[in-house]
């Protein structure tokens, strides 16, 4: 059994293959962090942690003077009785006061791993995969228990960790910080790393040294958002994408959130992550529990590489579900870079045939197909099929489409609402608002109140129609802005704090609800591109829209700084027209295909209008994709070369048996008089013999990865290549 109680020791000791957990119980109270790293043998637990009475650490146990929760590496502290650090968790009693006394009552431990109620989380397809530890704290004075759970799985270096806060006593409690999870971590010469961005260059990387104090990043934005992505890495000094420690947290959540790297005087390091305690608190009544979000912990001493293979491989196969999970996903065509609103049923008609003709397998139509939408002023709510564009409806469009021999997908944004709208004119209360202050608009709309059941059910009920309407297997979900005057007309007056946060369990309900009903649609999430790419959207959605900037250049570092978590299937690209539309760059064909080719193939561009040389351009690319695609979407991804740090980009995916791999190279601006250079390969059998395109000559894997594959001198900016990788058989 992976997670072992040493009972005399007071010990937890959680596995897997190559990583320990460790958590002592001191005092018989306070869960303390032992150890989290490469997976050890231990046979002193106790003498791990030293005490020391320093000044100003108050004790809290009289007869140990030494002992201070100040000093404590801990698992889930709290502020009030000695640890002047950021706590975990914070409540408010009846009678006005936060100080609180959670001290250890039990433990559970069993296999397998429970779902987390309300809220997307990783599962288990079968008991046996991971073993879970239930601590339960309990505050006796105020009877309210909290049970911190870890699961680790077996096969993968993971940690999962959630809280959840039951009420058993007889007075109402306020909750106004609960993180996910805490740890103090023995060490702080640390760099930490994280992404951000904004619409349109989602997903930077930004790596620098740990500084005494706290460091943050966050989102109040109602989304988890395009600024910062709910991520962020531990890093030892020396490490890079192959060697050297790494901790990654992340949290299965696309709401408001926050994470914490503080560094103490006595170089701990206090990482934390949870929904964002800005803004929030929660009434928890006798009898009522409160689950907070969970969070994935991986550890890897094959630097980020290691980290992002086991994210990779987690996100991919468990927390994505549905029956897409485990195939390829279908090649798109979308018309929004196409015709943005301004299309007829013949010009749809038309894109689709030229868009079959090279190897289409679905295509989408984007915005404008409803209400008066014919610009973005108008018509969120009202799903009506505008019948002057589309006079057959969705059903006629989707049919020819189906006869073409294509599959057919369709756009809403579902969770919001143009003031011009019949839906609000009918319920003007339905959005998030503040009753008599003004009702800020973004892209010219505002946000439904999915807080509130009703307007959920009123969600279900008409998406469920849109969804029958026509054979439709492919909906993108978008949503284009951040929530603002974020209150509720349902809620009362000591509960508007919870507005946002029960926004995305009413939102989670609406998504589990559909996909429960339409098993069979591939569901993409959106927001203005990729501003909520997190794990909770991808357990309901297998795939999102990494960026609406669709630049070659651009996707490079998007989709490099994206793949640090999340793998290339859960990643829309697209190729699109140039000049580029964001950026105005004119890149050739043949890169934007081979971006777009690492990750889930897409083309958004006047597919129609394309000379037959670009055409057979695409056709070609479309074929080379059908036969990588396999290895792209369920190999490892190793990182060569990062867009961060020069001209030259290089990724590699490589399928579990190490038969066969794909190579994508990419230089931005040309060098004059440039040096020879050698790729180093990763993730290939040493001893065996691969051969490199269609080329006579074979090399040894180890030739590969330790001198390199030899690539052309370049004379031109923007070039590209694709190396397809065939292992010999023996
Ligand atoms: C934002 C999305 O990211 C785009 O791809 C497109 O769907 C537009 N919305 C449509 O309004």
């Amino acid at each position: 059994m992976p997670i072992e109680w040493n009972e005399k020791e007071q010990v937890f000791h959680l596995y897997s293959g190559r990583m320990s957990y460790i958590i002592q119980i001191v005092h018989g109270k306070y869960p303390a962090h032992l150890y989290w790293g490469k997976r050890v043998r231990v046979q002193q637990p106790s003498s791990i942690l030293a005490f020391k009475g320093r000044a100003f650490s108050p004790s809290t146990e009289p007869t140990d003077p030494k002992f201070s929760l100040d000093t404590l590496p801990q698992e889930y502290p709290a502020y009030g009785n000695g640890d002047f650090r950021s706590p975990a968790y914070q409540l408010r009693s009846p009678d006005g006061s936060t100080i609180t006394e959670f001290v250890f009552d039990s433990h559970e431990i069993f296999q397998g791993k429970r779902p987390l109620n309300g809220l997307p989380s990783a599962y288990v397809e079968d008991d046996s995969e991971a073993d879970t530890l239930v601590i339960t704290l309990v505050d006796s004075l105020l009877g309210v228990g909290m049970n911190l759970s870890y699961t680790v799985y077996r096969d993968l270096d993971v940690i999962t960790r959630s809280v959840s806060i039951e009420h058993f006593g007889s007075h109402e409690v306020e909750l106004h910080k609960c993180m996910s999870m805490s740890v103090d971590l023995h060490q702080s010469d640390w760099d930490w790393l994280h992404l951000q961005g904004t619409w349109g260059r989602e997903r930077h990387i930004e790596r620098r040294p740990l500084h005494h104090g706290i460091q943050t990043i966050s989102s109040a934005r109602g989304a988890s958002s395009h600024q910062h992505n709910p991520f962020v890495a531990l890093l030892s000094k020396n490490a890079n994408e192959d060697n050297g420690d790494v901790y990654g947290i992340s949290l299965v959540y696309s709401g408001n959130f926050q994470a914490d790297l503080e560094v103490d005087p006595f170089q701990t390091t206090r990482l934390a992550i949870g929904i964002n305690p800005f803004d929030f608190t929660w009434l928890l009544r006798p009898g009522e529990t409160f689950q907070t979000p969970e969070a994935l912990m991986v550890y890897s001493s094959d630097g980020l590489g290691g980290m992002s293979r086991t994210y990779h491989q987690l996100l991919r196969t468990r927390v994505c579900r549905g029956v897409y999970r485990d195939k390829p996903r279908p090649i798109l065509f979308n018309s929004w870079e196409a015709t943005y609103f301004h299309f007829t049923e013949k010009n749809l008609k038309d894109i689709a045939v030229a868009g079959k003709e090279l190897g289409i397998e679905l295509f989408v139509l984007d915005d404008g197909w409803f209400g008066r939408r014919d610009n973005d002023k108008s018509s969120l709510g009202d799903w009506v099929v505008n019948k002057k564009k589309l006079p057959n409806g969705l059903k006629g469009i989707a049919d020819y489409i189906g006869k073409k021999g294509m599959q057919f997908g369709v756009w809403v944004e579902p969770e919001m609402v143009s003031p011009d709208s019949e839906l609000y004119r009918n319920h003007p209360d339905w959005c998030l608002h503040v009753p008599g202050r003004k009702r800020t608009l973004s892209r010219n709309q505002l946000v439904l109140d999915l807080s509130r059941e009703d307007v959920g059910n009123y969600l279900i009920e008409t998406l469920t129609k849109v969804f029958k309407s026509a054979p439709i297997s492919y909906v993108k979900w978008d949503m284009n802005r951040n929530m603002t005057e974020v209150g509720s007309a349902r809620l009362s007056p000591e509960r508007q704090r919870e507005t946002a946060h029960r926004y995305m369990l009413g939102l989670y309900r609406i998504l589990e609800k559909l996909t429960e009903r339409f098993p069979d649609i591939l569901f993409e999430s959106c927001s203005g591109g990729g501003g909520r790419f997190d794990p909770g959207m991808l357990y309901y959605m297998p795939q999102t829209w990494t960026s609406d900037d669709t630049d070659a250049v651009e996707r490079l570092k998007i989709q490099y700084g994206t793949s640090l978590v999340y793998p290339a299937i859960t990643m829309g690209a697209h190729v699109s027209d140039v000049p580029n539309h964001q950026v105005g760059r004119t890149t050739p064909l043949l890169m934007r295909c081979h971006v777009a080719m690492a990750a889930n193939l897409g083309f958004e561009l006047k597919i129609d209008q394309l000379s037959s040389e670009e055409k057979t351009l695409v056709a070609t690319q479309i074929q080379k994709y059908q036969q990588i695609k396999d290895v792209v979407c369920f190999g490892d991804q190793f990182r060569l070369l990062s867009p961060f740090e020069g001209m030259d980009t290089a990724w590699m995916y490589v399928n579990p048996d190490q038969e066969k791999a794909v190579v994508f190279y990419y230089k931005t601006l040309a060098t004059p008089n440039p040096p020879f250079f050698r790729l180093k390969l990763r993730g290939l059998k040493s001893g065996e013999m691969y051969r490199v395109n269609d080329d006579d000559k074979v090399f040894f894997g180890d030739e590969l990865m330790q001198i390199g594959l030899s690539l052309p001198l370049i004379k031109k900016d923007f070039a590209s290549y694709l190396f397809q990788i065939q292992r010999l058989k023996k």
